[in-house]
């Protein structure tokens, strides 16, 4: 009978540990063409490193991209000029590919978190260009191809005025130095997204928003490898402007240039919360999914990352001298929080949505794919417009008297679609994709 009891038992819990990595986030976003959701590992992470407790079941179950909270910064990954301690960092990268997750290296180049050989040191121009090119080089070369993403500049603004801030970087070597060390970067691993990473960038109209924009672009124009920037967003709950979030986050997508969520986190004051935490929890929560909805619509929005997922080792209560706190989507317990199911709702919400790739181009038809329906657009005038699937049937058929047409596609099943359009002059061109309904 004991031994019915215990199988029963462990069935249930192999049901239940299913049925919660399935509505997991990572789940979810893995169906929303590939978003990469994660969150920073702190000390905690190498004290319980893979003992499967609740840290790493958290960790494991919903994110599918991890970044160190310290770890990676220049005063742990070189604490002697010349001499790299790889430990950690080994050990994140190591620990992500067991479990399949992608790695954000945060960051190779900063004025905080540096050792006191650079602080105290005395550098030229080319001196410290040799110290920041050989600690660039050596730490992306050792993770080429294990860590997909690197902040390769971390906070190069002032806070005010639009001007680059005034660190070692930018005082020794010059305003070059971010050129220099996306391009190091890239020598060390084409394949790496390189970011440019800052806080108080995220809204359109902002001087410091501005600066970035504009230098980045400057950096696109000029061929500097940069694939886009990272937006730090540590945010106040109740304070969010999403309209200009999102407006800005779509100026980087006109310029061909990424926009990632990198270090999340939605601070409540303490005394709102002791007052009603019911209500200022779900101010959070529709923050968090007003978040993960800003960066689902907008295609240049792939990653999103938040600044460590359990409040029990949140830096914001040190930092704000316990006068903030309660800013993650796990409470101190490990319990998800209205704001994880409100991220959770939305993933899952988007993972059913209309998904069409592309199978074979033509760069004379424009496709824009939206939730439910394709926007059909040349430069010619369109005559008729025709959709066949595989088998030749026609799904879709509709003369047409502009440049564009709408298709609705929310009631075709999964499958290869091929899109034949008679321009006006008569002339047929066509297009193939895939529609994941
Ligand atoms: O390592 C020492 C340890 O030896 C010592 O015993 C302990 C005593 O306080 O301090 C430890 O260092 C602390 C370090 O975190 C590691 O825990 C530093 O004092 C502390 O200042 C440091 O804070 C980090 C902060 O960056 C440093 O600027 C936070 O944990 C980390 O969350 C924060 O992360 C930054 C991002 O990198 C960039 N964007 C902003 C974000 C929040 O500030």
């Amino acid at each position: 009978m004991k031994r019915i009891t215990f199988s029963v038992s462990l069935l249930l819990f192999v049901i239940i540990s299913n049925a919660q990595i399935q509505q997991s986030l990572s789940y979810y976003a893995n169906k929303c063409q590939s978003l990469k959701i994660g969150a920073a590992v702190g000390s905690n992470f190498y004290t319980v490193y893979d003992n499967g407790d609740v840290y790493n079941q958290t960790i494991q179950n919903n994110f599918n991209i991890l970044v160190a909270e310290n770890e990676m910064k220049f005063d742990a990954m070189e604490p002697q000029k010349g001499v790299f301690n790889f430990a950690k960092a080994d050990k994140l990268v190591a620990y992500a590919q067991k479990y399949g997750m992608q790695v954000r290296g945060h960051t190779l180049c900063w004025h905080s978190q540096l050792p006191s050989w650079l602080t105290n040191g005395t550098f030229t121009r080319s001196s410290l260009q040799a110290v920041l090119k050989n600690h660039i080089t050596t730490i992306v070369t050792r993770y080429k191809g294990k860590v997909q993403q690197w902040d390769v500049v971390n906070e190069p603004f002032n806070d005010s005025g639009g001007t680059l801030r005034a660190s070692i970087w930018q005082q020794v070597i010059g305003n070059d130095y971010i050129d220099s060390a996306f391009v190091w970067a890239h020598c060390a691993d084409p394949d790496a997204e390189l970011y440019l990473n800052d806080y108080s960038t995220e809204m359109y109209g902002g001087t410091k928003a501005n600066a970035m924009y504009n230098h980045v672009k400057s950096m696109k124009d000029r061929k500097i490898p940069v694939t886009g920037v990272g937006f730090q967003c540590h945010f106040t709950v109740n304070t969010i402007d999403f309209g200009k979030l999102d407006q800005n986050i779509k100026r980087y997508a006109s310029a061909g240039l990424d926009v990632i969520i990198t270090e999340l986190d939605i601070r409540i004051a303490v005394a709102d919360y002791n007052a009603d935490r019911t209500k200022w929890l779900a101010y959070q929560a529709e923050d968090y999914r007003r978040m993960i909805r800003s960066c689902l619509d907008n295609p240049n929005c792939k990653t999103f990352v938040t600044w460590g997922f359990t409040d029990k080792y949140s830096w914001i209560p040190n930092f704000t001298n316990n006068v903030s706190g309660y800013a993650l989507i796990f409470d101190n317990s490990y319990i998800p929080k209205p704001a994880y199911t409100s991220i959770l709702n939305e993933l899952a919400t988007e993972s059913v949505k209309t998904k069409v790739e592309t199978v074979v181009e033509n760069p004379e038809i424009k496709l824009e794919f939206s939730p439910n329906k394709v926007l059909v657009e040349t430069d010619r005038l369109i005559n008729q417009c025709q959709l066949f699937n595989v088998k030749g049937e026609k799904v879709f058929s509709s003369p047409v008297t502009n440049n564009f047409i709408e298709i609705p596609v929310n009631n075709l099943q999964r499958g290869i679609y091929i899109l034949n359009i008679r321009l006006e002059n008569g002339l047929m061109i066509f297009r193939k994709f895939i529609i994941n309904n």
